[in-house]
């Protein structure tokens, strides 16, 4: 909370617009807020940051009318409102894109911008011309190129997300909260949307931006809101703030440590001379990439960096049997392989975590079921399942950092970092041979990563060759003992034995 002495005040962008007090939410017995006080003003945006589950998300869904049994008043331009569904929040000019895509993947693009407001002609019919013109317009306005009649669905997950922006930026609300909204961009992506925002915001717009790339909240938002354990830390201009004092407000500890893993330069070690196991040679997959070669010993960690849409993800899919090659070889110590499916690819030893993990997630079920699904029939003697389920599952949730630490937790009712990190969990209770991961840190703060980065290194020194597949160079960096960087389907620069830093890997993507 701001004393009325503190000095870096909220930049007072112009008037209070939303006003909350002592805002207090409950989920049975876990206090998620607690006496939060926060005010949005015109023209600002205004970022959120805070650990996995400090109540960001939650806070701002009872803005955006998605909670509605909360405690505390909320005041829209002077008057008190009370919002029964995200509906009414809309029609108040409140809109939301949220932390897990909302959108349609079996609509088209066009239906999916104009989601739940599609533009009616005469007799009500939906006017799909001006439909499909419009949502072109406004995908220009973001950089996107998209045929609006295209089936969202076979889009890659960034423009997907993308697509989402586009339809509540463009919605006309006057306060536009976004959820974690650049956590699939690249840098390019990021530049458009930020200019975007800023110029909505010229024109009086009001925005919440939750994040966990702090360097993305220091470049583009006015103020910044420490959250805590459903409480709030802090507020201050973001001129006035540095990372440090952000993380030291967030979490508290280890700071300077933190910090170091994701800025500073890394020294990327000598290939070892193990035989490999993984080698791969001239693999295309007509469309997305072409003629990629690399092999991969016991011990090593692999990161393929390089932006959104760079064929990256369609080669992990590739390596996990999801995708069919039209060329090359693929071969497991020594032996060629060619996989139909996934269950091959699992079977020669390769184990995959993707991007999406959510589709592979259950929300009703509890923590554990989700982490031990994946083993369920190694487990052999039925009556024992549940107990030693429970048992692996616990050793993960602890060595996770998964919060709450109750392996039997609905899995839904955990912060969406949390679900990642349970997600990761699923694939630790046995070692796979190649561990191919598909942006492994998505979604988690700055503590959670250092320990994903801890697991995976660990995994590397019981011999596992891993592959980390990211559009963060953060990620690449903290992990990775050899670097690829692939742009427009192909490989065109490898890192070895050397230096390298963030810019190292932009420049050459
Ligand atoms: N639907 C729900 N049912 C039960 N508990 C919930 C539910 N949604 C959130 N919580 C709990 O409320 C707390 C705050 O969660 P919230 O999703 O707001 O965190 P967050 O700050 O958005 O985190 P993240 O960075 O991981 O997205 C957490 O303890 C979470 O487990
Ligand atoms: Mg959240």
């Amino acid at each position: 909370m701001i004393e009325p002495s503190d000095p870096p005040a909220a930049p007072a962008a112009g008037r209070p617009l939303l006003e909350l007090e002592g805002i207090e939410k409950r989920f049975g017995g876990v206090l998620a807020l607690a006496g939060v006080d926060f005010t949005l003003h015109e023209g600002e945006i205004h970022a959120l940051v805070g650990e996995n589950g400090a109540g960001k998300s939650t806070l701002m869904k009872i803005i955006a009318g998605v909670h509605t049994d909360y405690g505390g008043r909320m005041v829209l331009d002077g008057r008190q409102v009370r919002f029964r569904s995200a509906r009414d929040a809309l029609d108040r000019g409140i809109g939301m894109v949220h932390q897990e895509l909302c959108t349609a993947p079996d609509l088209t693009v066009a239906e999916n911008v104009f989601l739940g407001n599609q533009p009616t002609g005469r007799f009500g019919r939906i006017d799909w011309r001006r439909m499909n013109r419009e949502s072109r317009e406004q995908l220009a306005r973001l950089g996107l190129d998209l045929d609006p009649r295209m089936r969202l669905g076979d889009l890659p997950i960034g423009l997907q997300q993308l697509v989402e922006l586009a339809r509540v930026l463009f919605s006309g609300a006057r306060i536009v909260i976004l959820d974690e909204p650049t956590s699939a961009l690249s840098p390019p992506e990021i530049e458009r949307l930020f200019a975007v925002l800023k110029r909505l915001k010229s024109e009086g717009r009001s925005f919440v931006f939750i994040s966990h790339f702090l360097d993305d909240v220091l470049a583009i938002a006015d103020s910044v809101t420490v959250f805590r354990n459903g409480e709030l830390v802090e507020t201050a201009a973001a001129a006035s703030i540095d990372k440090t004092w952000i993380i030291e407000r967030m979490i508290g500890r280890g700071h300077h440590e933190l910090e170091e893993t994701y800025t500073g330069s890394i020294r990327l070690p000598r290939a070892p001379s193990a035989p490999p196991v993984l080698q791969v040679e001239g693999l295309s997959v007509a469309g997305a990439f072409q003629d990629v070669s690399f092999s991969l010993a016991e011990g090593e960690i692999l990161g393929i960096y390089g932006f959104m849409g760079c064929g990256q993800l369609e080669l992990a899919r590739t390596l996990f049997g999801k995708l069919r090659p039209d060329a090359g070889s693929i071969k497991v110590d020594g032996s060629a392989r060619r996989f139909r499916n996934t269950a091959d690819a699992a079977a020669a030893g390769i184990a995959f975590v993707p991007e999406s993990r959510r589709s592979m997630l259950f929300g009703e079920q509890p923590v554990y079921r989700n982490m031990t699904i994946a083993i369920l029939e190694k487990i052999d003697r039925l009556w024992l399942r549940p107990r030693r389920e429970i048992e692996i599952a616990g050793r993960h949730v602890t060595d996770l950092g998964v919060r709450p630490a109750d392996p039997l937790a609905r899995l839904g009712a955990l912060s969406g970092g949390n679900q990642q990190k349970v997600a990761l969990g699923k694939w630790l209770t046995e070692l796979p041979r190649v561990l191919v991961m598909s942006e492994p840190t998505r979604g988690m703060d700055v503590g959670a990563k250092e320990d994903v980065v801890r697991i995976v290194t660990g995994l590397r020194e019981k011999g596992v060759a891993i592959i980390v597949v990211s559009t963060e160079p953060e990620t690449v960096l903290s992990m990775a003992t050899r670097v690829l960087v692939m742009r427009k389907g192909r490989m065109v620069h490898r890192f070895a034995d050397e230096a390298i830093a963030k810019d190292d890997l932009l420049a050459a993507a």
